[in-house]
């Protein structure tokens, strides 16, 4: 089977933009990434794409916010500029933006999303602070993270791959993330495979 095409879409550290890079070069997925967006200059997945000689695309939403334009004229010229790398697949892996029917319609079933909870619990932003905050009110007994295909409605969608993550009684809110981040880096890669045989 040829490589499909990845573009994935960061918007800071890129530990799992690295896991993806790590397992195409590997062999592990079979895929190669073909351009990583970030929204943030200062992100430093643009730095590992760089160094991984993948062409990158800094495009912020603040100018368009300045001029009062519209979210969707955003999301509308992002998939423009995505359009000629021609994507099987664009993964969101910590990108902090909510993408409206504007960008999807353009990649009908073709975004996936990582997100660190299980399905259903914690959407939007700090979902490992406030799975913390639960544990320790005794809501719940453990966490987890999963990979799921993009639909309107925020971090939510078919799932593809998840993975439970224990939170421990000696956890700190970083031991929490370290150990999320983890299972998200085989996460990713298994959400990113089922994903490619789905649109096969
Ligand atoms: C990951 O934990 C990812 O699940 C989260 O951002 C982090 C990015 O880490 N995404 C969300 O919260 C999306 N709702 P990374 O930049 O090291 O890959």
């Amino acid at each position: 089977m040829k490589d499909r095409r990845l573009v994935v879409m960061i918007s800071g550290f890129g530990s799992n933009l690295q896991a993806i890079l790590d397992a195409c070069a590997a062999g592990r997925l079979p895929a190669r990434v073909v351009l990583v967006v970030s929204n943030r200059k200062e992100a430093y997945g643009l730095v590992r794409a760089q160094r991984a000689g993948v062409p990158t695309l800094y495009f912020p939403l603040k100018p368009y916010r300045e001029r009062g334009l519209d979210r969707a004229v955003y999301d509308r010229d992002l998939a423009e500029r995505i359009l000629p790398y021609r994507p099987d697949l664009i993964v969101l892996a910590g990108w902090m933006h909510i993408l409206s029917p504007a960008f999807l319609e353009r990649f009908p079933g073709r975004v996936i999303n990582l997100h660190p909870a299980l399905p259903g619990m914690f959407p939007g932003m700090n979902a490992i602070q406030r799975a913390f905050e639960a544990y320790q009110r005794g809501e719940i007994a453990y966490s987890g993270c999963m990979v799921h295909i993009v639909t309107p409605a925020v971090d939510e969608g078919p799932v593809l791959a998840q993975a439970i993550v224990p939170i421990l009684l000696e956890d700190t809110l970083a031991t929490l993330e370290a150990r999320m981040h983890e299972a998200e880096h085989r996460v990713i890669i298994e959400g990113i495979r089922r994903a490619l045989e789905m649109c096969e």
